[in-house]
């Protein structure tokens, strides 16, 4: 079989009613399972099976109106919003109109800190210790879980670069463990009150997920006090925000606003990599004909030398393997906004209130948009098939003003981090049993990968 004819996991779509009952029958929380098949085919379109009006929109021009949002009128969901809060209050991932502007403005400087040459030593760094771990599991024929191998290395990665040190021993396991209580439990209330909730209606969070929040930011509260001392003498991401002043009012961010703000770049820019990199590991390691083109590309790019900042943009079926993985296991799966107002969207009168969900999932899935779309076929990023690509229908980073600003920074990260790792070892993934992807605020294998990382001769 070609790679072009491989088709990875993905879950099967089923008629409204049969999507709904099996995610009750399911009950882990699974957003994925919600969508019913016309999902992936229809340009707009309501789901029945709510309270709430949702509205699936998968035609590109509206996506780019929605997401620009000139008018004010589609700001981030109320569900996703009050899901997140407990974790990252109402920071610049989260908040809109004039609060985010203004907090866009205070944490723009510290984009400039994510300079890719300078992170790139951060990243070796992280891949190294990462390397010397993965060594003793390999001598000692251990399995590791991919999941957390990845959050930790990805975890070490942003906590290097916007913190200047690297991640201490045991908090990657405690976010890790405390990320997926939370996710799981936000899920739940989300679906709740996606299905049963009028809109902009609070409900509250369990004291289990209120919790786990609490733990994750007590270990941001750690990372970020070293930064908050007089003494203190960082050039980095964090100490750019710390020293970031409200352009009107002249204010600093409180201690607790720099743990929303920074807990945005750790999480997001963790969690998200964390993700992507696990479907892309394991594409790799499964798939003979994908590794093959990946190892020879390496020799004949970097030879034996290590893996250098200017070898990233030669390596191009690398980059073109990552692009594929963010099409079909984008890490935010929905890109959920609220109607603030009554208006209309592909020609579908919309109410107040209603939840307008634009998804990389389905937009990047989508049958009439993409040839075979459910392939995974990377050579489909090639200059000569550049016609294949839709126009604004490849929206993994989002798009328009609030675009991801870490994107360059994650791409170079999974380039440089699938090189490296792919160089030097084998890896058996052992199926116990099909891997399927789920949706909570990520996109991940419902159970966790269980791989074996082997040296190769
Ligand atoms: C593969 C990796 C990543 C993916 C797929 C991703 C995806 C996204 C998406 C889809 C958004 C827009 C959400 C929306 O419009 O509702 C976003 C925003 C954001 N991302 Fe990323 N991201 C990734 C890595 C990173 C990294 C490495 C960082 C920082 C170090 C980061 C920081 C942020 C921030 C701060 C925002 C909010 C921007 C704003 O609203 O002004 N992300 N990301």
């Amino acid at each position: 079989m070609t790679e072009t004819a491989y088709i990875p996991p993905r879950p099967v779509p089923l008629p409204t009613t049969l999507s709904l009952l099996r995610v009750m029958w399911q009950g882990d929380g699974n957003l994925l399972g919600l969508l019913p098949n016309k999902a992936y085919t229809v340009e707009t379109g309501w789901l029945g099976w709510s309270r709430r009006s949702i509205l699936v929109v998968n035609d590109p021009s509206e996506v780019r109106r929605i997401l620009a949002d000139p008018d004010g009128i589609f700001p981030k969901n109320d569900l996703m919003t009050g899901a997140v809060e407990p974790l990252i209050g109402d920071s610049i991932f989260v908040s809109s109109g004039e609060t985010w502007r203004r907090q866009r403005r205070m944490v723009a400087p510290a984009f400039g800190n994510l300079q890719l040459s300078r992170a790139f030593s951060a990243m070796d760094a992280a891949i190294d210790a990462r390397e010397e771990a993965l060594d003793r599991s390999a001598a000692d024929g251990e399995d590791v879980s991919l999941d957390l191998t990845m959050s930790w290395l990805t975890a070490d990665v942003i906590c290097r670069t916007v913190f200047s040190a690297p991640l201490a021993p045991g908090v990657a396991q405690d976010v890790y463990e405390d990320f997926k209580i939370f996710e799981r439990s936000a899920a739940h209330v989300e679906l709740k009150r996606l299905i049963l909730a009028p809109a902009f209606e609070d409900i509250p969070q369990h004291e289990r997920v209120l919790a786990a929040c609490a733990r994750i930011r007590k270990h941001l509260g750690t990372m970020v006090d070293p930064h908050l001392r007089e003494d203190a003498d960082f050039d980095d991401i964090a100490s750019a925000v710390v020293a970031a002043r409200d352009p009107e009012t002249g204010a600093a961010f409180t201690r607790e606003e720099l743990i929303d703000q920074l807990g945005v770049f750790f999480l997001a820019g963790h969690e998200t990599s964390a993700s992507a990199l696990t479907w892309a590991f394991y594409i790799a390691a499964t798939r003979p004909d994908v590794l093959g083109r990946i190892r020879d590309e390496i020799t004949q790019v970097c030879g034996d030398d290590a893996i250098a900042f200017d070898h990233i943009p030669k390596l191009s079926y690398l980059k073109n393997v990552f692009k594929e993985v963010l099409r079909l296991y984008p890490p935010i799966t929905f890109i959920p906004r609220v109607a603030l107002k009554p208006c209309e969207i592909g020609g579908r009168k919309v109410p107040r209130g209603a939840m307008i969900m634009v998804a990389p999932w389905t937009i990047q899935r989508h049958e009439k948009l993409w040839k075979n779309a459910a392939r995974f076929d990377p050579d489909r990023w090639t200059p000569e098939r550049a016609n294949d690509i839709p126009k604004d229908a490849y929206i993994p980073f989002g798009l328009g003003p609030r675009i991801c600003v870490g994107a360059a920074f994650a791409s170079v990260e999974a380039s440089l981090i699938l090189a490296r790792l792919l160089r030097r070892y084998d890896i058996r993934i052992e199926e116990s049993k099909p891997v399927r992807p789920v949706a909570r605020l990520t996109t991940r294998p419902a159970d966790p990968i269980t791989a074996r990382f082997a040296r190769r001769g």
